[in-house]
Parts: structure tokens; sequence; C-alpha cells
């Protein structure tokens, strides 16, 4: 029997429509407990070359690739043409060596027919200066054209891979950072503006623009700066950035969310060494499943200011990953570190042998679940030739390769017994955007290092129990027995009730000088310090002073300094505690109250008002540690430059000891434990400078 041509074709494609539903679907690779991977580039290389770099990651033990985050010519090389087989067979090439694959959405890097065509899409900078093609950052976060371009692009990606078994996770554009001054976004500025103050009436009075005649009349008037501007306006501003992120980024998360399988995690990576203030962190890492950061040191912090060393500082990097883990209160990914060494510092140096292994371990310790490198191989050409990576431009592994390999034993060994423990605190320092904001815009004294300041707080509290957060006051407080905010400058009356209700419901709060000077619109409080706190604090601040020598103060807390800012507090209760006074060298403050304490409710509240000097901070520390009734004699005692990390899971502890110290150091355990590393039962753990340990035991 002829079968007629037409029937032929009918039964041929039924049967392959029914050999493809039969085709056994590929089960989606779950999430490694521990990832461990780097940042590849496949579409900087012939496809020939691919899987023996595959081969040589999977060989370092890693369990992950991030591609894309910066391919959009590749992937659209003209308007409206999409090339994404390249990129699955990379996906492909990537599992067959045993790695999931995490997309970086292209949008940091509009290709150049995309600027060429639409320039409005293309940053301006404060200046004016539009900025133009060749380098990345360069679109316009304000641009609705750019948001369209960026819609599409995700569509096309989550519609190809969003149910791509060996894709486990999304990262939205890359380092979110620049905003822009372009008319667009002015426009956006001037709406947003009307919006949060419906009236001009209301914006002049609660910008007092009566001030220096700033009075606006249209909404246009009001202009977008950074410069010494009115402190509304400056704080608004700051606002704005962080909407129009989250605006910016929500057009592509709605994408993935409404197209791609719920298993694929959603991230971004933020860059700015963590502490960077740029937008606030916190509100914009609400939209992720979880958030990342890229963990550099060699610049920013650690370069321009006194302090840098070209290593890693153990205690400043510490509090940068609990200020990450805060963002939303649980474990975190580092997307980038350095595999030795980076290309923009002033001096690029490389970490010592043994401390990138160290540094990724510090990390996993205070939370992170997640270790990458960037980069594996440095592009041939381009604006980051000299940058560590972990193979040279030959493909061959470069020194440092052997320790990442050896850290991807380490993760392997690891992994089950990490899974599913996090650390946990009692206690939490708050690290407020607006109050940050508004204490920069106008320090009244350079040598008042907020950041600097917080770190001792943070350093006097984790030194005794080793395990701090870091956390903004939107967050949930209820979890901590201690509650300690060095500047909080911006205390709106709705912060201030919540704040009464935790110490009420037997939380303990100690509040830092220059706390509550200001309104929600960064304006003064009519209120004396602390403003909307003043009836919890029951005391007030009669003045403030910058120091220029540092004062001695005495009490029940014992002696110190205070060092570069004093405020003179005045009793307003009579059950208000002195518990530190000013000792005699500024007649401002000789004999006057510098801290005062006060039972509320179950709880009790504390007012600061120096900044002391480090070692009376660590005593102090204690005091309200054992207040709060939280155990000050951490589990393990370490030696200076040993940090241990303890996390938690459901019946263990594992504790990730790291030795930053100049030699090697022996800790005494209290009890057996397990070495997950080095195999057995320890009571010693034995580690040589870098050394790494780590040791679980059940839960007693
Ligand atoms: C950042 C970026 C990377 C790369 C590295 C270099 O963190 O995300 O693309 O430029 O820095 O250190």
């Amino acid at each position: 029997m002829i079968l007629q041509p037409r029937l032929l074709v009918f039964f041929t494609l039924m049967l392959m429509v029914l050999r493809l539903s039969a085709a056994p679907s590929v089960a989606p690779t779950p999430l490694p407990a521990l990832i461990y991977g780097s940042a590849w580039y496949p579409e900087q290389w012939p496809e020939a070359e691919w899987d023996a770099d595959l081969e040589r990651m999977q060989a370092a033990g890693m369990n992950m690739v991030r591609i894309g985050e910066f391919a959009w010519s590749t992937i659209e090389p003209a308007e409206g043409r999409y090339e994404l087989d390249w990129m699955e067979r990379a996906v492909a090439a990537a599992a067959k060596r045993g790695m999931v694959t995490i997309i970086g959405t292209p949008t940091d890097t509009p290709p150049a027919w995309m600027t060429t065509k639409y320039p409005e899409i293309l940053r301006v900078d404060e200046t004016g200066v539009r900025l133009q093609h060749g380098s990345r950052r360069h679109f316009s976060i304000g641009s609705e054209k750019y948001r369209e371009l960026c819609r599409a692009v995700v569509e096309k990606l989550a519609d190809r891979f969003g149910k791509n078994p060996h894709v486990v996770a999304w990262q939205i554009g890359n380092e979110l950072t620049e905003d822009s001054f372009d008319p667009e976004s002015r426009g956006r500025f001037h709406r947003w503006l009307e919006k949060r103050y419906g009236t001009l009436d209301a914006l002049n009075q609660q910008w007092m623009t009566a001030y220096w005649s700033q009075t606006y009349t249209e909404w246009s008037q009001v202009p977008m700066t950074t410069g010494r501007a009115n402190p509304g306006l400056l704080l608004d501003h700051k606002r704005f950035v962080t909407d129009t992120w989250l605006d910016f980024q929500r057009n592509q998360i709605d994408v993935l969310r409404a197209r791609v399988d719920p298993r694929q995690v959603i991230t971004t990576n933020l860059g700015g060494l963590g502490w960077a203030n740029k937008f606030n962190r916190q509100q914009i890492s609400a939209d992720y499943d979880v958030i990342s950061w890229d963990e550099y040191l060699g610049s920013g912090w650690f370069d321009k200011t006194k302090n840098g060393t070209g290593h890693l500082d153990p205690l400043r990097s510490g509090a940068t990953h609990d200020l990450v883990r805060g963002w939303k209160q649980k474990n975190f990914w580092v997307m980038e570190m350095p595999p030795g060494f980076v290309d923009w510092g002033s001096v690029s140096n490389s970490l010592d042998r043994g401390e990138t292994r160290a540094m990724a371990w510090h990390a996993v310790g205070h939370g992170a679940d997640c270790i990458a490198f960037w980069q594996w191989r440095s592009a041939l050409n381009g604006q980051e030739q000299y940058h560590g990576s972990l193979v040279g431009p030959d493909g061959e592994p470069v020194p440092v390769y052997a320790e990442a390999a050896q850290t991807g034993r380490d993760f392997a060994k690891a992994a089950p017994v990490l899974a599913g423990t996090e650390p946990r605190s009692d206690v939490a320092v708050i690290h407020d955007y607006d109050s940050r904001w508004a204490i920069e815009f106008n320090p009244f004294s350079n040598r008042y290092d907020q950041m600097q300041i917080l770190i001792d707080y943070y350093r006097a509290l984790r030194e005794p129990t080793q395990a701090v957060d870091i956390v903004t006051p939107a967050m949930d407080l209820s979890r901590y027995k201690l509650v300690v905010a060095p500047s909080l400058n911006v205390v709106s009356p709705r912060l201030a009730a919540r704040l009464g209700d935790y110490v009420r419901a037997g939380g303990h709060l100690v509040l830092g000088p220059r706390t509550g000077m200001k309104t929600e619109s960064n304006a003064l409080s009519r209120e004396r310090q602390p403003g909307a706190l003043l009836e919890n604090v029951g005391a007030r601040v009669e003045q403030f002073y910058a120091l220029l020598e540092a004062v001695p103060v005495a009490g029940a807390w014992g002696e110190g300094k205070a060092t570069v800012w004093a405020e003179p507090l005045g009793r307003l209760a009579p059950d208000v505690e002195v518990t530190l006074r000013y000792g005699a060298g500024n007649d401002w403050l000789t004999g006057e109250p510098a801290a005062v304490r006060r039972q509320l409710g179950k709880g009790t509240i504390t007012y600061l008002g120096a900044v002391l000097d480090s070692t009376f901070m660590d005593q102090v520390a204690l005091g309200w540690l054992k207040d709060a009734g939280i155990a000050t004699n951490a589990k393990i005692s370490a030696p200076d430059g040993v940090k241990i990390s303890r996390r938690v899971g459901a019946n263990r502890e594992v504790f990730v000891i790291t030795n930053f110290s100049k030699g090697a150091q022996e800790i005494v355990l209290p009890g057996a434990m397990t070495d997950v590393l080095a195999g057995g039962e320890v009571t010693v753990a034995k580690l040589p400078r870098y050394g790494v340990a780590v040791l679980t035991r059940p839960l007693t």
C-alpha cells in the first residue's frame, strides 16, 4: 500500500512527537548545597576550547559556571535577531562536566547597535556628559526604552533556559551601580517627588525651602544633584535612586518569575565592596531569592583609606559578610572573589599562598553558600587583561589554581555537613541607610568616621560572641536579645514606636551618639535628640560636640575616653540611671552624664552620647552582652588573628576556623569534634598560617 505523500509526512511528524514526548526529560539538577565555581565567558573563546576549560574546572572540584552577564552583543547581534544556540551548547557542555549554570542577564552592557540607534538609553553623568559605547554601566536606569529592550532579551533567555534542567539560577545584570542624570531620569525624579509629597507646599514645608529662597513653584525646578544641597533633597534623591533600581530590576525579575521554573533562583551580585551606599541595598535585596555580593580587596575601603594592607582584613571582611547576610537575614552567595589578585588596586598585589582558600572559607563561616571566582580565564583583550584568573591565556593553570582545587576538595567533603546550617546570633548591630546618608551629607567632623565607629561596635560584640548580625531597622529585631544602633541619626515616629515595642517586650537596646537628630525628611527634629525616642530614653542631649581632644569618661561601666564626639545628657525622668560621666578636659562636659540606661517594660534602653576609645568599647560591650543574658565566653577561644564562625543546623553545629595570624596556631577545643576536612575526631585544631579547620559535633 503506497501512502500518500501528505499522509507520510503526517505519520513521520507524529512519530517524532511521540518519540520526543517519550524522550525521558532530564531531571533538573538540584542546586548544590555549597556552590563552587567561576565566571566563564564562552562567547570569548573558540567552542573547540570550551571542554578543556570545563574539564579543568571539574578537576578543581567546581560545580558551577556563571555565564552571559556581558554577552548581549553575542546574544542579540542585531535588533531582534537572537542567537542562543551557543549558550545552550555551553550550558550542556558544562553539565557534561558536572556543573550547573547561573545565567547573568546581559543588561550591564548594551550593544553598539543599540546605543547607536537609541542614544537616549545611554547614561548621563552628573556633569551632564552622556556616556558613549565602549565600556560597561553606560546605560540609564531611567530610560523606558532601555527597559523595553532589557525585557525583550530577558524574555528570550527565559523562554529558552527557563526550563533547562542544568540552569539553577539567574543573576540580574551585574553589580548595579550607577544612576543617571539624563532628562528622562530627571523627569522621573520630579514625578517621584510629586508622588511622595502630593503638593509643592508639602515638599517646600518638609525641606524648609524658605531657607536661602529655595522655594519651588514647579516640580521641574527641583534640581537632581548629589552636591552641597538641601539635606531633604539629598536624602530623597537617594531614595529615588533606590526606587529606580527597584523598578529596573523588577522589569526583569517579573519576566523571569512569569516564565522560569520556580526552582531556578533569582539573585544579583552587589559590588562596591559591600558597604557602598549609592542605594539602599537591603531594599534591593528584598526582591531576590538569595542575595549575592562580590568580595574584593585592594581598593576602596582597604586602599584609599589609611588601613589598606593589600591582604584580607578578617574583621572588616566578616562585618561585610554579616552586613550582606543581614539584608535578607539568611545565607548569601559570594558570586565573585579574586583568584589571588585584582587588576584595579593602586597596587594589585597578590594574596599570599593559602590566603585565597582561607578567604573563601571565611566567607562560608559567615553564611556563604556559594563561592565563585572572577574570573576563570582573562579575555585576550579588553579592559581587564591583568586581572587574576585560574588559568592563563594558554588555558594552562596558573599557580593559584592548585589552591582553588584544594578548596574544591574541601567543599566536596564539607558540603553535606554545611547543608541546612546558618550562623545564628543573639545580637544585632543596626546599619541604617537613611541615617548613614544623613551623616555623610553633613559629617560635622571628619574625625567622625561612622563606618569605623560601626566596625568598632561590631568588633567589641563579635569577639566575645563569635556571631553578630548587621541589619537595617526594617528587619525583624525580635529574634535578638541585644540590638545596638551606633549612629541612628534619622528616626521616624514609626521607627521609635517599633524600637520601644522591642524593648518593652524584653529586648535590650543601645543607642549611640547622634541618635534621633533628624526626621524622615532629614530635617532637624523639633524634639532634642534622641528626637522621636526621647520619651523612651527618658533623657535628652543637651548639646553635641565634635572633639579635637579626647575627654575622660568614668562610671558604672568603668573608665575610658570619649574620643571624637561627645553629648552631655540631661535626665528627664527619675528612673533613668547615669552609667557614665565626663571627666575634666572640656568645660562644656565636665561632670555631665555621658551615658544613661533605663528599664522599660521587660527590657532596657541605653543612650551612649560619646564615641569611646576601642579598649573601653570592648569592656562596655561585654557589659551590654551580660545584661542581655548573652554568653560572652565563646565556645572556642580564638588567639589573635584566628577567626571562628559557627553555623547551626537542625541537629549539629559546625565551626569554621581560619588562621589569618602571622604563624601556626593550636586551638584547644571544648571537647572532641569531627574534623570534616582531615577526618577523625580531634580535641585540638592545629592550623598553619592561613590554615582552615571545619569541625562539627551534634548539638547538645
Ligand atoms: C567586578 C565585576 C567583574 C569584574 C571584577 C574585577 O566585581 O563584577 O565583572 O570587573 O569586578 O575585579
